[in-house]
């Protein structure tokens, strides 16, 4: 049966902007021009899910500013993926408790994921006293409100219950720059891969509804956006609990058709859900990068088997082979994990060999981190963080090995490069990305940044390409 997604209503969207109103007519009353810092950790939803933050401040009234030292109001937007990401989170609360010294009323939030764990909520309950809003992605869209408590009530708010989450459509949204662009397409996820906090913290699946999502890529291609990434935890399983068979390949199909120059990218996707008909779309579209990010995780079945990732190794290499056939130019990158509870080393070098043998563009590696509140942080984990390290380098040779290798690849070639801004290098002034998303430093002229450009790559080393924009 397919579950129910639920949408805010748009009287409870305009309410919100009425706090938004409210706010605003009290700054100008007290003929203040307040500013506030929106610091963003963690991956493209959060960023987006920022970018929706400073929308709504700006319609309070707020100018934004990246100084968390003077703003009247800053907001961690938190990341909950690994215990790293948090230890940075609650040192950065620690060194703001210090400036409110210098700037005793300014307002500290703190809203993502991390804020949606009761663990984490009930230490800032009790040890961090001078945080004065705490908010999970759930409540992201009810932000005006809670502010608004936070300035009338002078009481310290916390927005943090479970909830299923819901949908809300029609929130204000600062892009940063017009080249690119980010477009949620659902939220949440279903999967319970045994190791993620994910599911926990950004509740059940629930796609938008595709003529909202058509809407606001239509917008951006029609104010000269250039790139734009559709976002999603599992974009493979987009479509499920909406009514009808539309799924995900049939939503890129649809996008493809909008007339203009640009790319079209998608992020992540879950193996188990990727389908030959996507890479059959993707192959025959006119905007879609030849580019697929499919995170394997690992390439021991044994190992994805108690991380619940549901495809084997075997199912794995099937899909990508496809695609590489379908995409012969495919640009293929991936996530790993080292360490899983349990792993053994001869598992880690089933994991080595499918990324020697599969050569990726590039590969995203993380150290297991336990997160608690997720099966697999309940698993016995008897090898040191030592061994697993050494584990985790051998990895990375492998793959550096093979960047040098691809890279090198694109010497002498002249290939289409999106130019979108300066880099800090004399030689190569420009930065841009290729379809594939390789990152490319360019000689050109400043006039290129926001258009597609053709490049003669000159050289390279293990993290980008160099080359020299070619005349038209
Ligand atoms: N420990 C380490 N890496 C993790 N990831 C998700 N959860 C964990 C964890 N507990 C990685 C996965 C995922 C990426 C976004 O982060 O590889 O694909
Ligand atoms: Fe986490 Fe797995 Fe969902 Fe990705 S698919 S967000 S790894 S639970």
């Amino acid at each position: 049966m397919k579950q129910e997604t639920t949408t805010i209503a748009a009287e409870d969207i305009a309410r919100q902007q009425g706090f938004c109103q409210d706010l605003k007519n009290r700054f100008l009353v007290g003929n203040t021009t307040p500013t506030a810092c929106v610091d963003t950790f963690g991956c493209q939803q959060n960023v987006a899910d920022g970018q929706k933050l400073m929308g709504m401040l700006q319609e309070m009234g707020f100018t934004l500013t990246s100084d968390t030292k003077t703003a009247d109001v800053v907001i961690l937007n938190t990341c909950a993926i690994r215990d790293h990401a948090e230890q940075r989170v609650f040192g950065n609360l620690g060194a703001l408790k210090h400036n409110l010294k210098q700037n005793p009323n300014q307002i500290i939030c703190l809203c993502g994921c991390m804020a949606q764990q009761e663990r984490v909520s009930q230490r800032i309950k009790e040890t961090y006293r001078h945080v004065s809003l705490v908010f999970g992605p759930h409540a992201l869209w009810k932000f005006p409100e809670l502010l608004y408590n936070v300035y009338q009530s002078k009481k310290r708010v916390f927005s943090v219950a479970p909830e299923d989450g819901t949908i809300a459509e029609g929130l204000p949204i600062v892009r940063e720059g017009n080249i690119r662009a980010w477009v949620s397409i659902m939220y949440g996820c279903n999967n319970f891969c045994s190791y993620c906090i994910v599911p926990y913290v950004r509740g059940r699946e629930r796609s938008r509804a595709k003529e909202d999502v058509l809407e606001e890529v239509r917008g951006l291609i029609a104010d000269g956006f250039k790139e734009i990434t559709l976002l999603g935890q599992n974009v493979n399983s987009y479509g499920n609990d909406l009514e009808g068979d539309y799924d995900f390949a049939d939503l890129l199909a649809d996008i493809d058709k909008i007339e203009g120059k640009y790319y079209i990218r998608f992020m992540s996707s879950h193996p188990k859900d990727a389908t030959y008909k996507l890479f059959d779309v993707m192959a025959g579209s006119e905007h879609i990068a030849r580019q697929l990010h499919l995170p394997f995780q690992s390439g021991n079945n044994r190992v994805l088997e108690v991380m619940n990732r549901r495809y084997t190794r075997e199912k794995y290499l099937d899909l990508i082979h496809y695609a590489k056939a379908k995409m012969p130019d495919l640009v293929v990158t991936s996530d790993v994990i080292i360490g899983f509870p349990g792993e053994t080393a001869e598992e880690v070098e089933d994991t080595i060999s499918l990324v020697a043998e599969e050569g990726f563009d590039a590969l995203f590696t993380f150290i297991y981190s336990p997160r608690p509140g997720t099966k697999a942080a309940e698993f016995p984990d008897p090898v040191s963080r030592e061994e697993k390290q050494v584990w985790f380098d051998k990895l990375l040779n492998v793959q550096n090995k093979n960047s040098g290798i691809r890279h090198q690849a694109y010497v002498g070639q002249t290939i289409e490069v999106l130019v979108d801004g300066e880099s800090d290098d004399e030689e190569f002034p420009l930065t841009g990305r290729t379809e594939g998303n390789r990152l490319v430093r360019l000689k050109g002229d400043k006039n290129l940044i926001g258009d597609f450009a053709m490049v003669e790559v000159t050289g390279c080393n293990t993290f980008a390409l160099n080359g020299v924009a070619t005349p038209n």
